[in-house]
């Protein structure tokens, strides 16, 4: 017990000199017992030294993120599905950032070949009616969401049991719609009419770029969106680079294509801005 309030006493110490714990994790101890006592799991040990390295002066230090990132698959049947081009690497790229900014981050990421990065929790779904249940349970108590996965706007109505064998003729697909996950972000606060988390989008077009991303920023209740012409080949989909309008209220800034590492480095310094200006914040609808 004395050794016990010794330790006590000396972390406390440690404390007030701006030491940061890492508690011990919980499950399966070496002795055989299961409980608390465990190394934490390496990304939360990294995620606490990079919070303590993170630049003093950032307003994401500390703060809650939420960061999504690929595809969603929809299936047709145990076999087939209906995807999208998405890697992540953007939204990765912004998780990323956003932790080495100090943040908590969660990512939330539907399938993709790429390792998501280390941050301190990582969703893993699948569909779209997955990544909503997924976003909606966390974006109550974050800061910022920033939805940069490719979700399907459409889901087969009635997926097949049993895979399903080919017929003479055509094949019918009824499609039904998903839920809009950032519409209804937008809507929760606008119906909250104070605050709730700064929300950024992506409009990913091939045509008409900046009027249909104005239109969907509007739309969606966005404080940012960002415009991404997925149509050329050295941005969008599945390439390292990438090339960006960012449109705010009032405001808008061209990014030249560059990697996507400096593109979430650049959309991450706009988020700080409207976090410093809360009243420059979003247009609602
Ligand atoms: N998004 C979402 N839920 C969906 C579809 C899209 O949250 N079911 C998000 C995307 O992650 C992105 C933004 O909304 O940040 C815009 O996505 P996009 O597919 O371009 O917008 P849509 O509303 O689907 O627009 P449209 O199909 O009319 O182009």
């Amino acid at each position: 017990m004395l050794a016990h309030d010794a330790v006590q006493r000396n972390l406390q110490t440690l404390a007030a000199r701006g030491v940061e714990f890492v508690d011990p994790g919980e499950g399966y101890l070496a002795c055989g017992w299961i409980g608390k006592g465990r190394l934490a799991e390496p990304p939360e040990i990294v995620s606490a030294a990079l919070r303590m390295l993170a630049p003093a002066d950032s307003p994401l230090r500390g703060r809650r993120v939420l960061v999504t990132a690929g595809p969603t698959y929809e299936d047709i049947d145990p076999v087939r599905y209906i995807g999208n081009r998405s890697s992540g690497r953007m939204g990765f790229a912004l998780a990323a950032e956003a932790r080495r900014r100090g943040a908590r981050v969660t990512l939330v990421a539907g399938p993709t070949r790429l390792e998501p990065p280390a941050v301190d929790e990582v969703v893993r779904v699948r569909s779209a009616a997955d990544m909503h249940a997924a976003v909606l349970a966390a974006a109550d108590s974050v800061d910022v969401v920033i939805m940069a996965a490719a979700v399907a706007d459409y889901a087969p109505a009635d997926p097949a049991a049993q895979k399903v064998a080919k017929q003479a003729g055509p094949l019918m697909l009824t499609l039904e719609r998903t839920p809009d996950i950032l519409g209804e972000l937008g809507q929760a606060r606008v119906r909250r009419a104070s605050g709730g988390p700064i929300l950024v989008g992506f409009a990913a077009e091939t045509a008409d770029l900046i009027p249909r991303a104005r239109e969907k920023r509007i739309r969606k209740g966005l404080d940012l969106i960002v415009a991404n012409d997925v149509s050329r080949d050295d941005a969008g989909f599945d390439v390292g680079t990438n090339a960006v309008t960012l449109i705010g209220e009032g405001r808008q800034r061209d990014v030249p294509v560059q990697s996507k590492e400096r593109v979430a480095s650049i959309v991450l310094d706009e988020v700080e801005d409207l976090m410093r200006t809360p009243a420059a914040a979003p247009t609602r609808v």
